[in-house]
């Protein structure tokens, strides 16, 4: 699935992803990582990671950044530092990679979901105010949502920036100020995206908006690591100390557990390698959106046999991923992998229909957004390196495609 090289050309074949060309490109400042960390041995934390986290709370917006060692990690150690107790409900979407729920249950908490909105892939925050609205009520006196029929306490909600796009912020954040409920971002794909707050008449960053943020940086996100890598950012310093504590075994002092934590830290050469790719994390952005753009018009002839992806005016995505809407997607994905173009699912099923999840008791039907989303989309080549030439023959290739169907998406 990846491309040898940029120059050496076989123009059809294109990779869904090319982790390659970026590696072999910044090879020299990579190595001399290694060789800085040999020079000293400071494997675990220390002054490399120390400034990776502040490179990227600045970078994010946020005034504290928390390395850990994954995106889920982060996201779990988000809802313990926020207080989570066994039994609460945390609300987030059945549309995401099942990371974000696996962090749910693993904080102790119960999993509720909300559709998503149909044309941007990310919660719906009229399903959410529903949701709080019909299924849970506020009790005034204690300042706490109880879902009516569990009487579960309500917690906190996980927009998840789904491909490199925000949520709708502003009114998910209304909704959690009127229930008492924390919001704790998902932007595990969304590094640098942009959202405009009307409320604030602001452009806001990724991870700065919420009570806490995760991000991830496995290798083939917009900033990945050479291995497995995330961060928490957060603009409270008490949530920052907390999850410090608990990414080190619980211990702000070394020997001093407070509380049982986790081991759950960020390696040096992987903090030094992010160090490294952040300066150019802007410049491959931009390109990702360039390719996006370049996309959209070009498929544009296409117009009413494929869904091109629709980037809100609050949005300023930064497209980790180029998702598309087709029918017969077996056929769609099976003519351009012959044509060498590789594609992706993100996500075939449902996570409320997923086997794991059957003791949650939802059905088919319960969130129709998600369901009708789920066997039409694919994931198109998107990565800063896409050539110009490449990304014109995808779209060739899926037009030629379009153009032998008669049928169209029920959008
Ligand atoms: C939306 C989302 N949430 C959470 C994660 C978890 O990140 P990690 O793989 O670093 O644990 C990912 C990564 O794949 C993701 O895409």
């Amino acid at each position: 699935m990846r491309r040898k090289s940029k120059d050496m050309a076989n123009p059809t074949k294109i990779p869904f992803l090319d982790l390659v060309t970026p590696h072999q490109e910044l090879q020299e400042e990579l190595l001399a990582v290694v060789k800085k960390v040999f020079s000293n041995a400071g494997f675990i934390g220390g002054p490399m990671v120390e400034e990776f986290e502040r490179e990227f709370a600045a970078f994010s917006g946020a005034k504290y950044c928390v390395g850990v060692n994954s995106g889920t990690d982060a996201l779990r150690f988000a809802f313990m530092a926020a207080g989570v107790q066994p039994g609460d409900v945390i609300i987030t979407v059945p549309h995401t990679f099942i990371a974000t729920t696996e962090a749910i249950s693993q904080a102790g908490a119960h999993i509720a979901f909300v559709d998503i909105h149909e044309q941007t892939y990310t919660m719906d925050p009229e399903k959410l105010r529903e949701y709080l609205e019909t299924r849970c009520e506020f009790n005034s006196r204690t300042g706490e949502t109880i879902e009516r029929g569990s009487k579960r306490r309500v917690v906190g909600i996980v927009p998840v920036h789904l491909y490199g796009q925000t949520a709708d912020m502003d009114p998910i954040l209304e909704l959690a100020e009127k229930h008492n409920l924390f919001v704790i971002e998902d932007a595990c794909q969304a590094h640098g995206a942009q959202y405009f707050s009307k409320k604030d008449n602001a452009w806001k960053l990724a991870g700065s908006m919420g009570k806490a943020a995760a991000f991830s940086f496995y290798p083939g996100k917009n900033l990945g690591a050479c291995g497995e890598a995330g961060a928490a950012t957060t603009n409270d310093s008490a949530m920052a100390a907390r999850m410090k504590m608990i990414r080190d075994h619980g211990q702000a002092k070394k020997y001093y557990h407070d509380i049982e934590g986790y081991n759950g830290r960020l390696d040096s050469i992987q903090a030094g390698w992010l160090s490294v790719k952040l300066k150019h994390l802007a410049k491959w952005n931009e390109a990702r959106r360039t390719h996006a753009h370049r996309y959209h018009e070009l498929l544009s002839e296409a117009k009413g046999s494929i869904v091109v992806p629709v980037e809100a005016p609050w949005t300023k995505g930064v497209y980790h991923l180029y998702v598309v809407r087709v029918q017969d997607r077996e056929a769609f994905q099976g003519a351009l992998a012959e044509a060498g173009i590789g594609t992706g699912i993100h996500y075939p099923i449902p996570l409320h229909l997923q086997k794991a999840y059957e003791n949650l008791n939802y059905k088919k039907g319960d969130f129709p957004v998600t369901e009708r989303v789920a066997p039409e989309i694919v994931s198109l080549p998107m990565f800063p390196q896409l050539s110009e030439s490449q990304r014109s023959e995808v779209a060739n290739k899926v037009l030629e495609f379009c153009a032998s169907k008669v049928s169209t998406p029920n959008s």
